[in-house]
């Protein structure tokens, strides 16, 4: 039935699945587990989550003695206080222990709790901020890309070089809109970038920022500049440099920066939290938010949350990042050894759990011969799977998805992919990379019929 007119502009473009979702639920559909290897979600290893932990502080925190006030009631839409707390001291002892550089300042800083994760903060952001232009870096973090869409915001994407988004396009660009009097509505970095986990280096974060604000005050106008932490703290390498919170930099009271206890605890927890200047109304505007969208983040997960943080925050920071280590390791190795020699580039590995792949003339696009084989739909007998054959599919992410289909990097999207480490065991891994491998020497193989 069309029924268009009831929806409104957000609602007529979401009650479509994007391109990207119909391809992966039609995976997750009929995906065999134990046989199928999904490298496609940035689902985190089910290893690294603390279940026994979790449920020694839920059966001693439900106790009615033992209980801070309210668990199973309504929570305040600023978040509980004694997680606020948690998060902060989580903070001190991280840099504490040297895993982490200088920490936002507690002192003129406020953190609020999201009702359900990061998720829910950024599309606050979607909701309380006038659509404009968002300025992001280049591969894009495509979830929320496409929710800026639908809520009507245009995307200026920034190519991103080793250290982060590049910081002449950036200014270049900024200045073009400023000048047009075009309103730009916020700035949005992933400090590691999801899909290529390049992590943005301490002197580039103090550029952004002051490239941003430099400019804010020429033209006169508050530019947000909003930094997704979500793998801030899965810099797996010792050896490198220690993150710096990009408020540090911040002299304009501009910078906010939004966490996750997702990727280094559990997603399910849907704990995420923003940082921001004392005070400000963009805090205040998300507060509101979080009232209007659900009161607040489930006050007892709140508090387990807390718990869970000041009692393992330490060891489960330890645990998580010498596992994301050892298969980043393993896997990027593989990846190098096994089909280097397709390869232009290769970036992660490192920190988070993706792995950014640009082939040399191969498409990974979803008709492109390389997606067909390795979904085992390819036509050609010996590859695709019959009913006793148990042959492995593999999913990744298209590059495709990861770029602006009006940007510079269109074209180089179409042999690109995203391919995760988190989900799968390292047996599963290095399966995958023998069979991307016989993938791309059946292709190969094609050519030269
Ligand atoms: C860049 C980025 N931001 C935010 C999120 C979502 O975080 P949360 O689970 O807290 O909603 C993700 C999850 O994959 C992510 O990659």
């Amino acid at each position: 039935m069309e029924n268009h007119h009831i929806f409104s502009e957000y609602g007529k473009k979401s009650s479509e699945p994007s391109p990207v979702s119909q391809m992966m639920s039609k995976f997750a559909k009929d995906f065999r587990p134990g046989v199928d290897i999904n490298l496609g979600v940035g689902y985190v290893n089910e290893d690294t989550i603390s279940y026994d932990e979790f449920a020694e502080i839920v059966s001693v925190l439900v106790k009615k003695d033992t209980r801070p006030p309210h668990l199973l009631n309504y929570g305040g839409p600023e978040g509980s206080g004694q997680l606020i707390e948690s998060i902060k001291g989580f903070y001190k002892e991280l840099r504490d222990n040297k895993w982490i550089g200088d920490i936002p300042d507690f002192n003129n800083r406020e953190i609020i709790i999201g009702v359900s994760g990061a998720t829910s903060i950024l599309t606050g952001i979607a909701n309380i901020l006038k659509p404009g232009i968002v300025i992001t870096a280049e591969p894009i973090y495509y979830i929320y890309t496409s929710t800026l869409e639908r809520y009507g915001f245009g995307i200026a994407p920034i190519p991103e070089n080793k250290e982060g988004p590049d910081i002449d396009t950036l200014q270049r660009t900024l200045e073009i809109y400023l000048k047009q009097g075009t309103h730009i509505s916020f700035c949005y970095f992933v400090t590691v970038n999801n899909p290529t986990c390049t992590v943005i280096s301490n002197r580039r974060r103090k550029e952004i920022v002051e490239c941003v604000q430099d400019l804010s005050k020429k033209y006169n106008v508050y530019i947000p500049i909003i930094f997704d932490l979500a793998y801030e703290w899965l810099i797996h390498y010792p050896e490198m440099e220690k993150p710096i919170s990009p408020s540090v930099y911040d002299k304009g009271e501009t910078v906010y920066e939004i966490g996750t206890l997702s990727k280094v605890f559990a997603p399910s927890l849907r704990i995420g939290f923003i940082i921001g200047p004392q005070g400000s109304n963009l805090l205040k505007a998300l507060v509101q938010w979080n009232s209007d969208v659900g009161f607040s983040a489930p006050l007892i997960t709140q508090e387990v949350s807390a718990e869970l943080i000041r009692k393992y925050g330490k060891k489960q920071f330890e645990s998580v990042n010498d596992g994301y280590k050892e298969k980043g390791t393993l896997f990027k190795d593989a990846i190098i050894r096994q089909i280097g020699t397709y390869l232009e580039s290769i970036t992660g590995g490192n920190a988070g759990f993706y792995i950014y792949l640009t082939f040399i003339g191969v498409e990974t696009i979803t008709n492109s011969s390389l997606f067909k084989l390795l979904s085992r739909n390819s036509g050609i007998r010996e590859w695709d799977y019959g009913v006793e054959e148990r042959k492995p599919r593999v999913v990744y992410l298209p590059g495709i998805y990861c770029v602006s289909p009006q940007g510079s990097m269109a074209e180089k999207g179409k042999y690109q992919m995203r391919v995760s480490y988190g989900y799968e065991d390292k047996n599963k891994l290095l399966q995958s990379v023998n069979i991307i491998k016989e993938a791309l020497l059946e292709i190969d193989k094609k050519c030269f019929d």
